[in-house]
Order: C-alpha cells, then sequence, then structure tokens
C-alpha cells in the first residue's frame, strides 16, 4: 500500500531529509552554521559567490590542458593540474552552500535544483578522477576526463542560472516594490492590536504592521526570500519569523537575524495622524525629512 509519504515526489523527499539533518535537531549552533552558509552575514546568497571558483579554475585547467597538448610544456601541465586542485576546492564550499540553499527552494524550481546538484557533484567526480590520473602518469585520459566534466559543469551552470533567472531563486523578491514616498494613511490606529501582525495594502504591494512593546513597525509583508506572507509568521523576541521558511527579521529595521533568507526586509517609517496609521519610504536624504507633527 502507498503511504502518503512515499506519494511524495522524489525531490520532495529528499529535500525534507536534507532540510532535518541540517537543522540537527533544532541545535543553535546547526542555527548558525545555516545561516553562514547560506550568506545572511553577506547580504547575498554565498553560493553564488562560492559557484565562481570552480568555474573559473577549471576554465582556466581546460586553456591550460589546450596549451599543453599543443606545446608540450611541464609548466601548462602542472598549471592544469593545480587549477583543477583549486577548482575542488571551490566545488566543496559550493556544493555546502548549495545544498543549505537547495534545502529551502519550493517549487517548480526544487527539481531542477536537485538535477543541478547531481550534476556537479558528478562534474566534480569527473575533475577529481582526472587529477588522480594525471598524478599517475595517465594524462591523456586525465585531460578527456577534465573535459567531459567541464560540459557537464557548463550544463549544470546553465541550470542554476535558469533557477536564478527563472524561477527569481535567491532573489530579492522585495526589490522594485512602489512603496509610498510620502506619508499614506493605510489603517485606523484602533483597528490594530498589540502583537497582531496586520497586513494592509498600498495599491499593490502589501504592508505588514506590528505594534510590538509599544512601538509601531511597518515592512513589506511579502517575505525577501520567497515571498511567503509576513502577517501569518509568528513573533519571536522583537523580530517577526516567516511561516514558510522560518527566516527572521529585525521589527526594528528588517535586518536578517535567522535564514534562509539573505535580503534585508524593507522597513518603512510610521506615524500616526487624526487617528489612522500613516507609513512611507524612509527618505534617501534623511536631511530632508517632513517634520513629524504632534499626533
Ligand atoms: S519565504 Fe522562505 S523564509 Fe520567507
Amino acid at each position: 500500500m502507498t503511504t502518503q509519504a512515499q506519494a511524495k515526489p522524489l525531490d520532495e523527499r529528499i529535500q525534507k531529509r536534507i532540510d532535518a539533518a541540517l537543522y540537527a535537531g533544532g541545535l543553535p549552533s546547526a542555527q548558525k552554521t545555516r545561516n553562514f552558509l547560506n550568506g545572511t552575514w553577506l547580504g547575498e546568497p554565498l553560493h553564488v559567490v562560492l559557484k565562481d571558483v570552480p568555474i573559473g579554475a577549471w576554465t582556466m585547467a581546460m586553456f591550460f590542458d589546450a596549451c599543453d597538448s599543443i606545446d608540450g610544456s611541464r609548466q601548462f601541465a602542472f598549471a592544469a593540474d593545480v587549477s583543477i586542485g583549486i577548482g575542488l576546492l571551490g566545488a566543496a564550499g559550493a556544493a555546502a552552500t548549495g545544498l543549505v540553499d537547495w534545502s529551502d527552494v519550493d517549487p517548480p524550481a526544487r527539481r531542477m535544483g536537485l538535477l543541478h546538484g547531481v550534476l556537479n557533484v558528478g562534474a566534480t567526480a569527473l575533475f577529481a578522477t582526472s587529477l588522480a590520473l594525471r598524478r599517475n602518469r595517465a594524462r591523456k585520459s586525465g585531460r578527456i576526463l577534465a573535459a567531459l566534466g567541464y560540459a557537464v559543469m557548463t550544463y549544470s551552470a546553465h541550470l542554476g542560472g535558469k533557477m536564478v533567472y527563472k524561477h527569481r531563486v535567491g532573489v530579492d523578491r522585495t526589490d522594485g516594490l512602489a512603496l509610498p514616498e510620502n506619508f499614506t494613511a493605510v489603517l485606523s490606529a484602533s483597528e490594530l492590536a498589540d502583537d497582531q501582525p496586520t497586513r494592509v495594502m498600498h495599491r499593490e504591494v502589501p504592508i505588514l504592521l506590528v505594534r510590538h512593546r509599544g512601538r509601531l513597525c511597518a515592512m513589506v509583508e511579502t517575505c525577501s526570500h520567497f515571498s511567503g506572507p509576513l502577517s501569518e509568521g509568528r513573533l519571536v523576541d522583537g523580530s517577526i519569523e516567516c511561516p514558510y521558511h522560518a527566516s527572521r527579521f529585525s521589527l526594528e529595521d528588517g535586518r536578517v537575524i535567522n535564514g534562509p533568507a539573505v535580503h534585508r526586509q524593507p522597513c518603512l517609517e510610521t506615524r500616526i495622524r487624526d487617528g489612522k496609521i500613516e507609513v512611507r519610504k524612509p527618505p534617501l536624504n534623511p536631511t530632508h525629512r517632513e517634520e513629524p507633527r504632534a499626533a
């Protein structure tokens, strides 16, 4: 008989197991490691930075291999071997960061991400075998395997690009939203209960309002990671936790406290006028701020 768990797609089952393993039963150090690998400290996905190491190094290895096959010089052979070694080190970092990122990727990019990862493991194995063959004086076979690995890596990089440009994985989902330039009323102050995350609309843009510990906070309501509805999240120690993948954003300034989100959640200025809550995008030049009037 087919159980409910077995009926789930393979990519989802693998992802859930990896996700559970990476959280290690909720250990604080596991969350810190995840934050580091996601790149919350960098403000960009760390994977995007590290993936350039194997791509660049292995491209150089192809170049040096071509020179070596034409010229037969030992320097070119040595340079190719070093490039492959550097690429292998970079691939280890790219694999670790990519795995952590993928554990929080939603469909339709999830399956593509799995294929991307499997292909990258294959390309890495081919380059590692190529290096071993070179050290065993089988340079010609090593060059063939490296070329094969490069072809696999190139196709995988194409999939990685598709994940970003087509499915917007790793892209700041709040970027480009039209926030009010001037103070705009969005809700009656009496309608906002304490500690109750509330969604209001400014034209097409959902805004989160929270009155917490006597302070009124406003930020973009859709999560910068995968557009999760923050108004359905929970308040934790002065932050809002996304209901989708548990990213946490400070209510004070929108900074990321826990990933997988890496992009700060845009905050808005607030004030109360004539019993209404008004919000606006913080001015770029603070010296031109509108003077607040007494409430
Ligand atoms: S949508 Fe993923 S953490 Fe919010």
